[in-house]
């Protein structure tokens, strides 16, 4: 495919999200509102690299010097991605105005004042020859945001309508943004991460059968949740606690999994198969969803899906049902493939840093007002 759009509009975005699975990448072509995908390609971590990066998410010996080198690496997968993304599309390097390179969140901690990514934008420079921009969530950060959910501004551009929408992005952690219908302002943009997704799902899958994660949600499809065990995990005050809010593997861990099947061990009752914890997961995921819908977005007409989620069908079925009556669809219905979102907003945002506009929306992530987010790494 050879890229149409005028060459300084051409920015590539880099995502690697917190289901620790692989690097999104997108050509995207920024010189319309909302961006086109040009060209995508998905390259997944090796099982060794997602092991180490996983290991990261939490202290352990020498991680000072082991987080240098898996950022240096990730500088590798994501320039081997960007090689072969602008190889299929025809493009040359020369035309791509710059990378939006997010990295790996490590630790997200807004109210200690930091969100950490491993990203090594320097080396992505220096081995692209590319302008690199990074270090998206620093800024909102210090101006008293939460650096999350990022997305938001994109998703408004992307899918915003004659009706109000609930855009829900899919990823390791789930989130909303709130997009008003036709009129409203960009005030009235809520958006806020919802609860954990697949990173539970990913962990329970990876640990009791075996495979990376449940492909089309087969597994959690072949049982019926535990209600008890539902009940003590909805009952962490994340899921309640007013927007502004974003979270991360810190609080959904195997730890905090581990604790609610300990709470809900009962001497009267067997442990739950392996793959009714795997069915109750996939519905916290869907009530957590629907019922933040319900709560700061009631006036939602349709939900609209991203992210890997999207093609985990148990998940589409219990969200349809939870959502119901509204609509639930992909975003695909809406022009834009579930996972080109969360790259293509990081490609666009690397565009609003170029053009020294601000990036993050305050209504969302509770920054003090509109910041120009990340920082350039020139390539000459
Ligand atoms: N066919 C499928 N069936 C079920 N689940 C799938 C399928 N394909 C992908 N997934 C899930 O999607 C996940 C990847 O989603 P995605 O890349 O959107 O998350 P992410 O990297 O955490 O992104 P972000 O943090 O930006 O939202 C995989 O780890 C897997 O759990
Ligand atoms: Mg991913």
């Amino acid at each position: 495919m050879t890229a149409q759009a005028d060459d300084a509009s051409l920015f590539v975005g880099l995502m690697s999200g917190t289901s620790l699975d692989g690097v999104d990448a997108v050509l995207a072509d920024c010189s319309v509102c909302p961006p086109k995908t040009l060209a995508h390609r998905y390259q997944p971590f090796t099982p060794v690299l997602r092991t180490e990066l996983a290991a990261l998410c939490s202290s352990g010996a020498d991680e000072i010097e082991r987080a240098g080198a898996a950022a240096r690496e990730l500088a590798h997968v994501y320039a081997a991605s960007v090689d072969a993304l602008l190889g299929n599309a025809g493009v040359p390097r020369a035309s791509v105005r710059a990378i939006g390179a997010h990295g790996q969140t490590v630790r997200h901690r807004p109210h200690l004042g930091y969100s950490t990514q491993l990203n090594a934008p320097a080396w992505l420079a220096e081995l692209t020859g590319i302008d690199v921009v990074a270090d998206f969530r620093s800024r909102d950060i210090a101006a008293g945001g939460h650096g999350a959910p990022l997305a938001s501004l994109f998703h408004v551009a992307a899918f915003a309508g004659a009706r109000a929408r609930a855009v829900i992005n899919l990823g390791g952690i789930s989130n909303l943004t709130g997009v008003p219908g036709n009129g409203a302002l960009e005030s009235e943009v809520i958006g806020f991460d919802c609860g954990p997704a697949n990173l539970l799902l990913d962990f329970w899958t990876q640990q009791h059968f075996g495979l990376p994660f449940d492909r089309d949600g087969a597994i959690a499809g072949s049982a019926e949740p535990d209600a008890q065990l539902l009940d003590v995990m909805l009952a962490d005050p994340f899921f309640t606690a007013a927007p502004p809010k974003s979270t991360g593997r810190e609080l959904f861990s195997p730890e905090w999994l581990s604790r609610a099947l300990g709470q809900s061990k009962n001497p009267k009752r067997q442990a739950p198969a392996p793959e009714v914890v795997l069915a109750t997961l996939t519905r916290l995921t869907c009530v957590v969803v629907a019922s933040a819908i319900d709560r700061w977005f009631p006036q939602a007409a349709d939900v609209i899906l991203c992210g890997g989620g999207t093609r985990n069908h148990t998940l589409r079925r219990v969200l349809a049902e939870q959502c119901n009556p509204r609509p639930v669809m992909s975003s695909s219905a809406l022009g834009v493939e579930p996972d080109h979102v969360e790259a293509l907003a990081f490609a666009w945002l690397a565009h609003a840093h170029i053009s020294r506009r601000s990036g993050n929306v305050p209504s969302v992530t509770g920054a003090r007002g509109g910041r120009v987010l990340g920082a350039l790494y020139p390539a000459a």
